[in-house]
């Protein structure tokens, strides 16, 4: 039997990078549009009418005016971070050693883990992310957690354990070798498995050695379809420490390049304060950038350069990134808001498809997903976000008076939080419904 599903609504593909050729050029909208998932893929976006007419015998779920695009897509966040939201009065390596290391020590206990990893992935489904690209902690228990609460919900979900052997507490420590060990047994047992795909995730260069950074580089070279996710120059303090520690390297970027840690399928969090050797080696070798901007603006941590970065002769691999808890909050709403106004600091405004474009598109190219998830389109799984373009009075009042779809978007993007997700759908299945008021 197959499974056969049509949601009607306004729908948002993207036929191209903004970034490339325009906003004009990169979307397609259909105002009355539709969407055909059939066995958790999609089978075809198009007019309403069109879409209703080739897929007769399937079951419609009509959503007015609610706006149908691809589920948001996170290619960095900390689930075990998610309780200590929003903790005051820190940058990085105080947070870390004042918040992030005493949180993080719980989750040696499995069920404490569990618990977690279930109350995070929800909450990311209550915000329309599908997939995401996740740190667990040092435990290897916390990543079986993970994958666990993912395959439950059928996402498509990226995680990895946390390698840290020295400048942590002892309880966080693992070693060289029980660090390569762990991991290798973890991507035996998920990497590949249902919708999971294991990321190998040294925190940090300060909290790796060197033996640490060649045996991830070593594994990542036994398994190279794995992702590589760490933390790359996110506060000078940080930068500057990375010096101390590695006086060989030319850069901070330069330590992970020595290691075999860069190249397609790496994703470095923040990548605020880049040489202009940096900039071009982390293009050069493919590697992809998280951009994290509440967790930016939320530490102090500095203004990422998008427009050098991102939209400029030759661009560097951009996701958008909630980075909780660093990052305070998982709509990705919130998100796209602040790295608009990060750019509006440095004297550049991020249109509101090159957001969502990063959003969505953006994090699964970091994530190597393109061609799986992140647009909606036919061929790709079906997962995928209904926003109520109207869900609070004020927004349905700016909403009268917007005179384009980008308006709209970018309304959206300044105004909207998770009252705005009215549903959420993994592989084409309802993983999450939010509001149902009449249209
Ligand atoms: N750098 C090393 N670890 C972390 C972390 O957990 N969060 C953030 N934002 N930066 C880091
Ligand atoms: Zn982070």
């Amino acid at each position: 039997m197959t499974d056969r599903l049509v949601l009607k609504g306004q729908t948002l593909t993207f036929t191209d990078d903004p970034f490339r050729v325009g906003p004009e050029a990169a979307v397609a909208h259909q105002s009355d549009g539709a969407v055909w998932i059939e066995d958790g893929l999609i089978r075809a976006v198009g007019p309403a009418e069109e879409i209703l007419e080739r897929a007769h015998t399937a079951s419609v779920v009509d959503y007015g005016d609610c706006l149908i695009a691809a589920g948001f897509i996170d290619c960095h966040a900390h689930y075990p971070q998610l309780s200590m939201v929003a903790s005051y009065g820190a940058q990085l390596l105080d947070w870390l050693e004042k918040y992030t290391f005493p949180t993080e020590s719980a989750f040696a206990d499995a069920d404490h883990a569990r618990a977690a990893a279930g109350f995070f992935l929800d909450q990311c489904l209550r915000n329309g992310i599908t997939t995401s690209s996740v740190y667990a902690t040092v435990h290897p228990g916390s990543v079986d957690a993970f994958f666990e609460a993912a395959s439950a919900r059928g996402l498509r979900m990226g995680c990895g354990k946390v390698l840290m052997d020295r400048n942590a507490p002892d309880a966080l420590r693992d070693t060289a070798q029980t660090g390569y060990d762990q991991s290798k047994a973890l991507i035996e047992r998920w990497h590949g498995i249902g919708r999971n795909i294991y990321a190998i995730t040294p925190r940090f260069a300060p909290t790796s050695s060197p033996a640490q950074l060649e045996a991830a580089g070593a594994l990542w070279k036994e398994y190279p379809d794995t992702l590589m996710q760490t933390h790359l120059s996110e506060n000078p303090k940080e930068v500057a420490w990375v010096a101390e520690l590695f006086p060989e390297a030319p850069d901070y970027f330069g330590v992970c390049e020595e290691f075999g840690l860069a190249g397609p399928g790496a994703i470095f969090g923040h990548a605020i304060h880049l040489t202009a050797r940096e900039r071009a080696a982390i293009r050069d070798t493919g590697s992809a950038i998280a951009h994290c901007p509440t967790s930016n603006t939320f530490m102090g941590s500095g203004l990422f350069d998008m427009e050098g970065l991102r939209d400029c002769a030759r661009p560097v691999a951009v996701g958008l990134a909630t980075d909780v808890a660093g990052g305070t909050s998982l709509s990705m709403f919130a998100t796209m808001r602040a790295a608009y106004e990060i750019a509006q600091l440095r004297g550049y405004s991020l249109h509101p498809a090159k957001a969502w474009y990063l959003a969505s598109a953006g994090s699964a190219g970091a994530m190597r997903l393109d061609g799986r998830v992140g647009n909606l389109a036919a061929g790709m799984e079906a997962d995928i976000v209904v926003i109520d373009l109207a869900s609070t009075p004020l927004i349905a009042r700016r909403m009268a008076g917007a005179d384009s779809l980008w308006d709209a978007l970018f309304a959206q993007i300044i105004l909207a939080d998770d009252r705005a997700i009215r549903a959420t759908y993994a592989a084409g299945r309802l993983v999450f419904q939010g509001n149902t008021k009449d249209q």
